[in-house]
């Protein structure tokens, strides 16, 4: 698909995207990727234009990405995230975004607690939004970088096996990944503690397991996913020793795994309890490269989306 055959005027999710839609973005992605590295001058998609970045959940990574990529495609930037804003005087979400829209928005970005929040604001606003993780849903961005990663390093993504470890229930990355990652062929290994992997997302491609170490000598690439506590109301394992000792990436558990295992984490890290410093900081390790490539994926995905509006409009 070329860049101009790109028709969506927002990104809510993976699911329901086709293979072209997510290559186009991958593959615009990795055209950028000097531009994020700074070897080359940033882009001028977005001249003029604004974007919105609005978190109403805590961020670090996910936030400032969304801004440097913004900055690079040459848009001004707002942000805002809710402590400082006035949803916590009572305003809801649609009203908060109509003010804002009413100063002239192109993009918003947005992260929020309830599942669907971005969908209601695409309908609601005359501009495009993009999902920077909804609740437990999705988390689109971080799948494309996380595949994007996986293409780089290894070449291809169809046919790999993919880990993803931990707690799936509430991971938004976890869908976004599993949905991405089906759609170019690749096979997807749902590795937990069985209070935290559910069993409605087993399908044809897509494998269930609660033993890591029977798995891990079969994965080309593991996803290690943090334990979300602030999503949890109840416990679902016993501590975290008990965890680290079934489901985390030791240096002694990455012995048994194929020699040049690709390891990932979307962060923020709990070193030592899905994942030990020796094997974060280690040379399978693309952690950093991630964070990277995530901003080459949101300079794509706001000129995509924003071109697809600006075609409509005009
Ligand atoms: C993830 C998130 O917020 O969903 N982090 C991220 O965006 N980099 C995963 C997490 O919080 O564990």
């Amino acid at each position: 698909m070329a860049k101009g055959e790109w028709t969506k005027e927002h990104l809510i999710g993976l699911k329901g995207l086709s293979a072209s839609e997510i290559i186009a973005i991958l593959d615009l992605a990795e055209q950028y990727k000097p531009v994020a590295e700074r070897k080359k001058p940033k882009v001028d998609t977005l001249t003029g234009k604004t974007v919105a970045t609005l978190f109403f959940e805590p961020s670090t990574r996910t936030a400032i990405s969304f801004g440097v990529a913004a900055r690079l495609v040459s848009a001004n930037v707002v942000g805002f995230s809710v402590s400082t804003s006035s949803t916590s005087k009572g305003e809801t979400l649609v009203d908060t975004a109509r003010n804002i829209e009413a100063m002239g928005l192109d993009v918003v970005v947005v992260r929020h607690t309830s599942p669907g929040a971005p969908h209601l604001l695409a309908r609601s606003l005359d501009c495009s939004v993009v999902n920077a993780g909804d609740g437990a849903n999705e988390h689109p961005t971080q799948a494309l970088l996380d595949i994007l990663t996986i293409r780089e390093r290894l070449g291809r993504v169809r046919g790999l096996r993919v880990g993803i470890v931990g707690d799936i229930t509430h991971s938004r990355v976890a869908r976004s990944n599993l949905w991405g990652l089906r759609a170019l062929g690749a096979e997807v290994v749902l590795v937990g503690p069985a209070t935290m992997v559910p069993c409605d997302l087993a399908e044809p491609g897509v494998e269930i397991t609660y033993n890591f170490d029977e798995v891990l000598p079969t994965l080309d690439v593991v996803n290690m996913l943090r334990i979300q506590k602030e999503r949890l109301d109840e416990n679902l394992f016993p501590s975290d020793r008990e965890y680290t000792k079934l489901f985390g990436l030791t240096g002694q558990r990455l012995g048994k795994a194929k020699k040049n295992l690709l390891i990932m984490h979307p962060g923020p890290i709990n070193r030592g309890v899905e994942i030990t410093a020796e094997v974060a900081d280690g040379p399978q390790s693309v952690i950093l490269p991630q964070v990277t490539n995530g901003v080459a994926v949101r300079m794509a995905v706001l000129t995509l989306v924003h071109e697809a509006r600006s075609r409509r409009n005009r």
